[in-house]
């Protein structure tokens, strides 16, 4: 039987296994699933919207420059989702007379009735909210379109999407991984809203491009993206 021994810290050493696996393993995977979970990188999150408002029928296929209606995201830090009335300039409702004004493309459609509540009892819709940084991040859409960073770079082809959802991380190694070397990332402003731009020479040299435009090196320092 004794023919082989462990030694007795053997017995401390199990005892310890039996109580510290359980406790590093939990703490691994919760780790984990903070780190993968929802509500971290948010990819995929596509919530359901009171309006099933299309932006590859506005944007990608009648063409509507993001600015049109998320006008702020030049001048401010955030992008404004539009008023009612932006959608109403062609979305108003049937007229009084029974007739239809010129501007009232599918006026009688049901997937506008919120559209037209809205407009009628002047209440906002209520859009739910997609991309939502923790508080303790500063972000800043002024600052990234007006150097030449394209909304594509952080939202993907939101003009071939009927639904919007997160297609990028926005964590913080996103961000840095750009933030470190944001040259190749660049391109003319007056490009930024065109989903389908590519540079006219190989990637690596887009730096010629932008040369003469910007010589921009992204912050790094903790405060640049938090209070
Ligand atoms: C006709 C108006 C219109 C146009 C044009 C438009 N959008 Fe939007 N956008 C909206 C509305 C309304 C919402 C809110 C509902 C939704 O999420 O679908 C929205 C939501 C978004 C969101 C998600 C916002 C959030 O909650 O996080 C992004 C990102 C976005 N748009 C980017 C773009 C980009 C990029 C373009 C240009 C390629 C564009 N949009 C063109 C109306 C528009
Ligand atoms: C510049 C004009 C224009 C603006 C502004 C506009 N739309 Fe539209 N929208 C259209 C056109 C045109 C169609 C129909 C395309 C088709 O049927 O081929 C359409 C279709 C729709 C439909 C589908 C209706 C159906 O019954 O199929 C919805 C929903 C919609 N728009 C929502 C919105 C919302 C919400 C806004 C404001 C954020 C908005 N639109 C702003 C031009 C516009
Ligand atoms: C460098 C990355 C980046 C670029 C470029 C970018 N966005 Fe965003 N966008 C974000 C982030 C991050 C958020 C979430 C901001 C928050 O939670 O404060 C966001 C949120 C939004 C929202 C929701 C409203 C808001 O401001 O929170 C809209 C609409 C939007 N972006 C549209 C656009 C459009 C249109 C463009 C191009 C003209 C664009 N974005 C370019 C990263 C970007
Ligand atoms: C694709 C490239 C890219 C990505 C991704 C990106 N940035 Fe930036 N960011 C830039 C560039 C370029 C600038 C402009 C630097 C300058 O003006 O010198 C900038 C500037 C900023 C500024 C303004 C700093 C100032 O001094 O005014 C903030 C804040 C910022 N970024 C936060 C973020 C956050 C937070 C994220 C991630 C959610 C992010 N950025 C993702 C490229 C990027
Ligand atoms: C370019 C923007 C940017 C810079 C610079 C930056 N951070 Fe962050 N940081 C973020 C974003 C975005 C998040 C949120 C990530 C998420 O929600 O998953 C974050 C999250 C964090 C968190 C929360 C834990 C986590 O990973 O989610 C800590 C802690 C943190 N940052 C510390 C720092 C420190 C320390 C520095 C300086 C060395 C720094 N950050 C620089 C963008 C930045």
């Amino acid at each position: 039987m004794n023919d082989f021994q462990f030694p007795t810290w053997v017995n401390r050493l199990a005892r310890c296994l039996l109580i510290g696996t359980p406790i590093v393993i939990g703490y691994g995977a919760i780790v984990l699933m903070a780190g993968i979970a929802p509500e971290t990188t948010h990819i995929g999150y596509a919530p359901e919207q009171p309006v099933p408002f299309s932006h590859k029928l506005h944007a990608g296929q009648l063409k509507m420059d993001c600015r049109y209606c998320h006008n702020t995201v030049e001048e401010t830090a955030h992008a404004a989702i539009p008023p009612t009335q932006t959608c109403i300039n062609c979305h108003s409702p049937a007229d009084g007379n029974g007739g239809v004004a010129l501007t009232a493309v599918h006026a009688g459609s049901s997937k506008l009735s919120e559209i037209h509540k809205s407009w009628a009892n002047d209440t906002p819709v209520r859009w739910k909210r997609v991309h939502d940084l923790p508080d303790f991040v500063k972000f800043n859409h002024s600052a990234h379109v007006t150097r030449g960073v394209s909304c594509v770079s952080c939202h993907g082809r939101i003009d071939q999407t009927d639904v919007v959802s997160q297609v990028k991380t926005l964590s913080m190694a996103t961000c840095l991984e750009c933030h470190r070397n944001p040259t190749p990332h660049l391109r003319p402003s007056e490009t930024v809203t065109n989903m389908e731009w590519v540079p006219p020479k190989p990637a690596s040299e887009i730096g010629e491009i932008v040369k003469d435009h910007w010589n921009i090196k992204a912050n790094q320092n903790c405060s640049t993206c938090h209070y």
